[in-house]
């Protein structure tokens, strides 16, 4: 947070996570001044420096998601293009694919992209009464030619959080491969991948990993073969023209953002430090507070499930105020940063009938606190007073 005349109220967290631990500014600012080699590259001393630097951030990644095998994450320039690579890579030849209804655009573009070369079949399934997925209806969806379903983990809309472990097991029992989309939840919720049955995982690193903009990655279970997006300089078998086969190299070409990995594997460590449980605890009880304080404006809509377990994300509408105005108000007036639109997620807002209008997105990182909370309630109580 700025101090004095510069102090801002950022609730836009769910965007991108600001500010960042005070150690991830300093590993990328020790790689620029002080390491600055390219990564397995040439065998000197600061080429072996950055190549550690990205090992331990892998390291620290598999230790967060409960993998032993940390060549299993493939690193990313962000959720996107590990959703394109899971995506296209597992639907290289067509078929149908099954998703939530409450899909980013980063899975939903793709996937009307390989429709549009008729390559693909899309069905996504609404909620239940109590559930983000309608599991009855995605089992009953399921036919011979599905082979791929998608999930998003924790909604950037609503925050709510979809039963993955029921979804896993209903992909397992048809053998069909599981993609699950954790860019909100990876860094503030537990994921074990030693116990969840999910094949494919893609995050992002710059949201709750506490990481800087243009970091991300996929995590791809053994026994999965994706086509690659992409091949080029690995550092590695540089004798052959050919693509390496193994992991991660078979997916990872080019020199990658190491100041990026390094910012990355300092957020996931201060994460570890903290305790990914600490993290879920305090995120549950911001989310439970800023619910029963916006519960207290007159003519507010708060939509998704309003469960105890969900993201410190939350979305709503005043009246018939538009989100565009309030969000205006509240950073022109306020200096508080929020999201009015659809947020990149269409599906989702057609999902809750929020569709073409949207809502108000407030979203909490660890550390905003109540007080903040507070005084965005009190700045939205005089916005629904004095909308003009
Ligand atoms: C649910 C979800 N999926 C995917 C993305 C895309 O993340 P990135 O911009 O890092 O590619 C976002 C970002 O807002 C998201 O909220």
């Amino acid at each position: 947070m700025l101090t004095g005349k510069n102090k801002i109220t950022y609730f836009d967290n769910a965007a991108s996570s600001w500010p960042k631990p005070e150690v991830v500014y300093q590993a990328m600012d020790d790689f620029m001044r002080n390491i600055g080699g390219n990564p397995g590259r040439s065998g000197h001393r600061v080429s072996i420096a950055a190549a550690r630097i990205i090992f331990e951030a892998r390291e620290s990644l598999a230790g967060l998601f409960g993998l032993a095998d940390s060549s299993r994450i493939i690193f990313t320039a962000n959720a996107t293009e590990a959703l394109n690579l899971a995506i296209k890579g597992a639907l290289k030849k067509g078929g149908q694919v099954i998703t939530s209804g409450f899909e980013h655009n980063s899975v939903m573009r793709p996937l009307r992209f390989l429709e549009q070369e008729s390559k693909v079949q899309i069905t996504s399934i609404g909620p239940s009464q109590d559930e983000m997925v309608d599991l009855r209806l995605l089992e009953k969806a399921i036919t011979a030619q599905t082979k791929l379903i998608v999930s998003v983990h924790g909604s950037n809309v609503t925050g709510d959080i979809a039963p993955i472990e029921k979804i896993s097991a209903i992909a397992k029992k048809h053998k069909i491969p599981f993609l699950v989309d954790a860019s909100q939840t990876a860094g503030c919720m537990p994921i074990d991948l030693s116990r969840l049955e999910i094949d494919m995982l893609a995050f992002t690193g710059h949201k709750a990993l506490l990481g800087p903009q243009g970091t991300g990655g996929l995590y791809i279970k053994e026994g999965i073969e994706l086509a690659a997006l992409k091949q080029g300089g690995t550092g590695s078998s540089s004798e052959s023209e050919r693509q390496p086969d193994f992991l991660p190299d078979k997916y990872e070409s080019g020199t990658p953002n190491t100041v990026g990995i390094a910012g990355l594997g300092a957020g996931v460590k201060y994460i570890l430090k903290t305790g990914i449980q600490e993290v879920w605890k305090k995120k549950k009880h911001l989310r439970a507070y800023l619910l029963k304080s916006l519960g207290s404006i007159d003519r507010i809509k708060i939509y998704g499930n309003l469960q105890p377990e969900g993201l410190a994300v939350v979305s709503f509408n005043l009246g018939d105020l538009s989100p565009s105005e309030i969000a205006r108000q509240l950073s022109e007036k306020f200096a508080i940063m929020t999201r009015p639109g659809l947020h990149c997620s269409p599906l989702a807002h057609r999902t809750i009938n929020t569709f073409p209008k949207g809502t108000l997105r407030a979203s909490l990182s660890n550390f905003n606190t109540s007080q903040e909370i507070d005084h965005f309630i009190k700045c939205l109580k005089k916005i629904a007073r004095n909308p003009a």
